[in-house]
């Protein structure tokens, strides 16, 4: 049995100090292609993930479905999410006695049930008409938390009634700070317990399939949290995307490090930043103030070729191992990016994350069975992690250590 000391107050293990930097080189070549279940399950019943999203795909119109998938540029960095967690192998342990097993964790003093937490991602009501009530409902149920997006369609006070349990706010700092601030003070009234800054997105990354479809929201579709008529729209315009003319007006790419102190001096709830790939960036954020981090390129949709989620979580942990948020807590650590599999979930705790974040995942169900969907999803995910946990030996969290990973294909002898 592993007996790796939980650090107090963050349930967390104390990562090895030196050691793995999970390698993301191509697979050899002459390598068989990965099954791609989105192709090979046409009408089947929905076993995983890739078969909701194949069911999700044909009830999404074009645009919705290219929104919602899409990747900037070449898409590099979003296939890349997913391809490096093929790459990493498990080194299971056994004859442990797996008969029971605990896999829930804390964040930010809320207990989950498993490591999985519903990431914040746009306009719900493209998918389902309840829009992110629904969503709320589905998190609820599992007893996690929602981070609800400055870009949602439903009211943030409908939301959270909606739940049970703590909802989050992803906030974009707009070029009006008047605006933002009033936003901040909106949805910490609605009950909102964090506030998840988003700092990779100065600029919007370039979605070809959104520029394609001329990407706007149709008609009776807002953003209701915004009090100005400009701001719950996204503009139509032919060969653009409206998401992109949106931000390119409103948002501020001259955000920096003051404008997180700003927002921290603002919000009378823990901020947490969502963007973060680069371990220099992590310890910044802690002494400005976040009380946690968010490892993530934002699903592969701002720059493309960054790296991976999960190859930067292990080096964004060991930096922040050794510091302490301003108020002496140990930081949060989540992340998100090509989760699609109860291993990846496990792999991403075994590097370190308190929980992961999924997105893409929760909009398939809602697109095929609205909060029902969703909440099949949640479900899936949770018993293939809890089946991951026991065929790798982890009666519970603090035995998912990074010694279980290898990150090297077995070489084959002839
Ligand atoms: C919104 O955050 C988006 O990435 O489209």
């Amino acid at each position: 049995m592993n007996d790796t000391p939980k650090i107090p107050g963050s349930q967390r293990r104390v990562p090895k100090p030196e050691g793995l930097n999970p390698p993301v080189g191509s697979p050899a070549a002459g390598d068989p292609p990965a099954p791609n279940h989105s192709e090979t399950n046409p009408v089947g019943p929905r076993l995983n993930v890739d078969d909701w999203e194949r069911a999700a795909r044909s009830r999404l119109s074009d645009m919705a479905y290219g929104y919602y998938v899409s990747g900037s540029d070449d898409e590099i960095t979003l296939r890349e999410n997913r391809s490096a967690f093929s790459r990493m192998f498990l080194r299971y342990r056994v004859l442990r006695d797996v008969s029971r097993r605990d896999l829930g964790t804390t964040v930010l003093g809320h207990e989950l049930p498993f490591p999985l937490m519903v990431a914040p991602s746009a306009f719900h009501q493209l998918a389902t008409p309840e829009g992110e009530v629904a969503t709320a409902g589905a998190a609820s149920e599992h007893g996690t938390i929602m981070i609800l997006s400055t870009l949602s369609n439903r009211a943030v006070e409908d939301v959270v009634a909606a739940s049970q349990h703590p909802v989050w706010f992803q906030l974009y700092i707009y070029k009006d700070r008047e605006i933002t601030g009033a936003l901040v003070d909106r949805v910490v009234a609605a009950g909102c317990k964090a506030i998840v800054l988003t700092v990779d997105a100065p600029k919007l990354g370039r979605r070809e399939r959104d520029m394609r479809t001329g990407f706007h929201l149709p008609e009776g579709i807002r953003m209701e949290n915004f009090l100005p008529d400009d701001y719950r729209s996204l503009p139509q315009e032919q060969g653009e995307s409206g998401l992109a003319s949106y931000a390119a007006d409103l948002l501020d790419p001259s955000i920096q490090w003051s404008d997180l102190e700003w927002l921290v001096q603002r919000a009378p709830v823990p901020v947490l930043v969502k963007g973060i790939v680069h371990p220099d960036d992590a310890v910044l954020a802690l002494k400005h103030g976040a009380k946690g981090i968010v490892v993530s390129n934002h699903g592969g949709r701002q720059l493309d070729t960054s790296i991976p989620s999960i190859q930067a979580l292990s080096e964004v942990r060991r930096a922040v191992s050794g510091h302490s948020c301003q108020d002496g807590s140990l930081p949060v650590v989540l992340m998100d990016g090509g989760v699609r599999r109860g291993t990846d979930i496990l792999k991403a705790v075994a590097l370190g994350a308190d929980a992961v974040l999924v997105g893409r995942p929760i909009l398939w169900g809602l697109a095929v069975e609205g909060r029902e969907g969703a909440s099949k999803v949640l479900s899936l995910l949770h018993q293939e992690f809890d089946l991951a946990m026991a065929l790798a030996g982890c009666r519970c969290l603090d035995e998912v250590t990074e010694d279980l990973l290898a990150f090297e294909k077995p070489a084959h002898k002839v």
